[in-house]
């Protein structure tokens, strides 16, 4: 059995509490590893007695489920009023030409995903972005730019440093 496929069964059948339904393993499988590969439909089919076509229309049925691995790294640019007003649209811009990216969106090779956030939640710091949760304030279009080619590269799991 493969690594995924391992820790997929591992999380269906590892669940503790007293209900264990589709939408719980679903869950367990999307905490473990981040999101729903197509095993992960097989063996919540198999775990529950349905069929993969009724897994997958639970899972698809919620938007917070996520089909595709994770980016390495996120960064959100506030896009509110406070921020819009002060310079929120250079910030976007030189993100995105820094990461290579004509629009939010991942990079293909899944080292970064940017978006776009309505209020970070830290008006009086505008311009705010977020960069791998943890919000950054008074960006300016140079500042952002730096953040963003200063991410490095995570050891992947396999190389035994975990994430
Ligand atoms: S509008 Fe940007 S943090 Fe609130």
């Amino acid at each position: 059995m493969d690594r995924l496929r391992q820790t997929i069964t591992e999380a269906v059948h590892g669940q503790s509490q007293p209900t264990v339904t589709v939408l719980s393993s679903l869950l367990a499988v999307q905490d473990a590893i981040g999101y729903i590969p197509k095993e992960a439909l097989e063996e919540v089919a198999a775990f529950t007695g349905k069929t993969v076509n009724d897994i997958w229309a639970v899972a698809s049925f919620y938007p917070n489920f996520k089909f595709e691995p994770l980016c390495q790294h996120t960064v959100e640019v506030c896009w509110g009023t406070t921020c819009h007003l002060v310079g929120a649209m250079p910030v976007m811009k030189s993100v995105l030409d820094t990461a290579g990216l004509r629009e939010a969106g991942d990079t293909p090779d899944k080292f970064l995903s940017v978006g776009y956030n309505t209020c970070l939640g830290a008006c009086s710091q505008a311009p705010v972005i977020s960069v791998n949760h943890r919000l950054v304030g008074r960006v300016s279009p140079e500042t952002a730019a730096r953040r963003v080619s200063g991410l490095s590269a995570l050891p992947k799991p396999e190389d035994g440093h975990g994430q």
